[in-house]
């Protein structure tokens, strides 16, 4: 095929700040380098053929009515029914999907795929790319209206966002995105597989979303990040141990940045156990292959090691210092650049 754009996104880890996107609070992720590359070429009719490479997967259909679909081709179909229903003219294309990041393991696979594919329709149509939050909105609809899954900015902004050696703070109810240089002085980061993998759709995620709303509507108030420890001591347990999770999480991401700001691996450390603390036992994300990889961190020496993303299972981050042997499938990970995307 010759080839007119190629757009590559890239899925992101996450320092900490865990479910607090979709409660106006705070994280502190970075890009990665592994990614979804798109590769697309005009078509002269208004269709979209598009070819999931890694899958061995095909899906055709016409953009005068998009009709949905389930799995990989829902994001396809999600993107261009967002862009056109966005009035952005996007025409016909042949879309060559292709991933470096692990699908389903909390490392972003899909809004890297969003992204890339939003990037990449929107290049090959000759449409100038809107601002990158009103894309992230975009790519985030995707995933909540045409995939069903109920998340939040996160991955989206990560993707877009990303800076070399940098983690962004991200404030999701200014969408404030500040970038921190993440220099880890005598430390590294590393991510673990624990093997079990999960769809945000069908785990727990969209539940704890709900209960999320539930203590919000409990407690009177618009969002969590309007809520204090106290008052969540007033809610019934279960919403009470959520809101708790969210409330401290934010705390938590706050003094992850001036711990970073001033080098301070051993706080970071502690903070990331904290954090993960909460995400087991308050929020209850936690899975036990995911207990396994943590231990399997802690023992190899990490200061620090937590679930990352949605939970459910998925990767886990570590951050060991230098000297420290990492285990054999672990996979240092670096702050990378955002998505981009190149016409040729
Ligand atoms: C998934 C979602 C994000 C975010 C995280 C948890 O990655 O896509 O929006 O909620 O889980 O922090």
């Amino acid at each position: 095929m010759t080839t007119h754009a190629v757009a590559f996104a890239p899925g992101r880890a996450n320092l900490i700040g865990e479910h607090t996107d979709y409660n106006e609070g705070l994280a502190l992720p970075f890009a990665i380098s592994e990614g979804v590359t798109v590769r697309a070429s005009p078509l002269p009719e208004p269709r979209i053929e598009a070819v999931a490479v890694d899958l061995g997967k095909r899906d055709t259909f016409s953009l005068t009515d998009v009709e949905r679909a389930g799995g990989w081709r829902g994001f396809v179909r999600g993107a261009a029914g967002e862009l056109l229903g966005a009035g952005l003219p996007v025409g016909g294309a042949v879309l060559e999907i292709s991933g470096t990041v692990p699908r389903g393991a909390g490392l972003s696979s899909s809004a890297a795929l969003e992204v890339a594919l939003v990037l990449a329709l929107l290049c090959v149509s000759g449409v100038a790319e809107p601002d990158r939050l009103e894309l992230a909105r975009m790519c985030s609809r995707i995933e909540n209206d045409w995939v069903g899954a109920q998340t939040g900015l996160l991955d989206q902004i990560s993707s877009l966002f990303g800076e070399a050696n940098h983690a962004l703070r991200i404030d999701f109810r200014s969408l404030d995105v500040r970038p921190v240089a993440l220099e880890l002085g005598g430390c590294r980061l590393v991510t673990l597989d624990s093997g079990e993998h999960h769809a945000n759709v069908s785990s727990g995620y969209n539940e704890r979303r709900a209960e999320c709303a539930r203590a919000c509507v409990e407690l009177g108030v618009a969002s969590l990040r309007d809520a204090s420890v106290a008052d969540a001591d007033r809610l019934p347990d279960v919403l009470r141990r959520r809101a708790l999770h969210v409330i401290t999480e934010n705390e938590r991401v706050e003094e992850a940045v001036s711990a970073v700001e001033r080098g301070d691996m051993p706080s970071l450390g502690r903070l990331i156990d904290a954090s993960h603390a909460s995400l087991r036992d308050c929020y209850e994300v936690s899975t036990p292959a995911v207990e396994a990889a943590v231990s399997r961190l802690k023992r190899a020496g990490a200061l620090g090691a937590r679930i990352v993303g949605g939970g459910f299972g998925g990767h886990v981050l570590g951050l060991l210092p230098d000297d420290a042997v990492a285990p054999d499938d672990a996979v240092e990970v670096r702050p990378g650049d955002g998505a981009r995307v190149s016409r040729s």
